[in-house]
């Protein structure tokens, strides 16, 4: 019987020791944890054991209203990152995305259950508002002295007894779960003295206060492919492809998922919430009952226009981003951005991926260009030491078929 009575009360290193014991470590796989430790990681996170890497590589050149960003992303999927810089190639050919952030407001729900009077409730909200946004911004000082802070609060009637008292909050530079999850629950606190029965208070993920609206032309002289498809073929079949996502909800979470392959991706690298971008984007996909593409693509003359609108909540302070050496490197490399511009990029990082992903889908097919990349992970999946990998690469390439008995064949000819 493996003992893992009081774990998250050990040190480090007697919880590396209990772990060896309770599941017969090998010397290799105990030596692999102790490379990984990691002081910070150790702080974020309970019964620390070892950091777990994500390779990082980088889309360069992403024009985002009239800038040319270096994004760093972080992802285990081959493809993605070459599909990324991909499309910000295509988007170069034209003036790049243009965005606008519509508003950048947090809401906190606090959850009033077995209200009495929800009429009540609405009379006692507007008329004590100035104390209840009061008691909201002394909660959080600073963000009311950075000009952020609670702005304004709503009663949303669910029942006859039911109610939600949302509070809008600006959070500046952050990305604003803490504060409004302690700002929600400040607030939470008069209305039980006020004799209210609340459930919970929490932020909302789904960010429809903070939408980004992105766009692009692209000409379409940039989507021919090298295998002779004219970029006006390309970009009918895009617009094509796109209407499908309306139609077709299997396909538009498909497609969804390859934007976030971007979007995660840097997300992640930007050491910001990947669950909290990834649930808003998949609920704001199903407004209106059914669930559509985040993008669309339409031709118009001699250019694809791309399109799409993103509730996208991020920071550039708080959270992992000022504890962790690699988050601010990758912000260094991405030119220390204001939260407005990390926004834009990525939501430009989302349209960059779904251009690259849709194009080859409509031309070569993705299994092509996807197989030849990961031709490296088949060659290190097939027993290929690191210095066997390019030559193994360069034979499976050359053969066209990426599989492991095949793998399996050219390296042991290469050996
Ligand atoms: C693969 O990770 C992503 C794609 O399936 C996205 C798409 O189908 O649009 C290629």
């Amino acid at each position: 019987m493996a003992n893992w009575q009081g774990f998250y009360k050990l040190s480090w290193q007697e919880r590396l020791q209990r772990t060896i014991e309770n599941k017969n470590l090998t010397a290799d796989q105990a030596a692999l944890i102790t490379q990984h430790y990691d002081m910070v990681g150790e702080q974020q996170v309970e019964n620390y054991l070892y950091n777990f890497g994500v390779p990082t590589g980088l889309l360069l050149e992403l024009p985002v209203d009239g800038r040319l960003v270096t994004v760093p992303m972080s992802t285990e999927e081959p493809s993605v990152i070459a599909a990324a810089n991909n499309g910000a190639r295509m988007m170069r050919a034209g003036a790049g995305v243009q965005t606008v952030i519509e508003s950048r407001l947090v809401r906190g729900q606090i959850i009033l259950d077995n209200v009495a009077d929800v009429v009540a409730l609405q009379t006692y909200v507007e008329t004590h508002l100035t104390q209840l946004l009061q008691v909201a911004n002394d909660a959080h000082p600073s963000m009311a002295k950075r000009g952020g802070g609670a702005k304004a609060l709503t009663v949303e009637v669910l029942d006859a007894q039911t109610a939600i008292v949302n509070v809008l909050v600006d959070p500046k530079a952050a990305m604003g779960a803490n504060v409004v999850n302690t700002m929600s629950e400040a607030i939470a606190s008069v209305l039980r003295q006020a004799g209210y029965e609340v459930l919970m208070a929490i932020l909302s993920n789904f960010a429809t206060e903070s939408l980004v609206k992105a766009k692009v032309a692209v000409p379409v002289t940039a989507l021919a492919t090298k295998q002779g498809m004219s970029g006006a073929d390309v970009a009918a079949k895009i617009a094509a492809a796109s209407r499908i996502e309306t139609l077709s909800p299997y396909r538009a979470v498909t497609s969804n998922k390859g934007m976030l392959n971007g979007i995660e991706a840097a997300v992640l690298a930007s050491g910001n919430d990947t669950r909290a971008v990834n649930a808003a984007l998949h609920a704001y996909a199903a407004q209106g009952g059914q669930y559509h593409g985040l993008t669309r693509w339409t031709v118009q003359g001699e250019e694809l226009l791309g399109e799409t609108t993103l509730p996208l909540i991020l920071g550039v302070v708080g959270g992992s981003i000022g504890i962790v050496p690699a988050v601010k490197l990758n912000h260094a490399l991405m030119d220390n951005p204001t939260v407005n511009e990390l926004t834009s990029t990525i939501a430009a990082v989302g349209l960059a991926q779904n251009l690259a992903a849709i194009r080859a889908l409509v031309s070569t097919g993705i299994q092509a260009g996807h197989m030849a990349l990961q031709a490296k992970s088949l060659a290190l999946q097939v027993g290929a030491a690191p210095a066997e990998v390019p030559a193994l690469t360069a034979a499976l390439q050359q053969a066209g078929k990426f599989n492991e008995t095949t793998a399996r064949e050219l390296l042991a000819k290469l050996r």
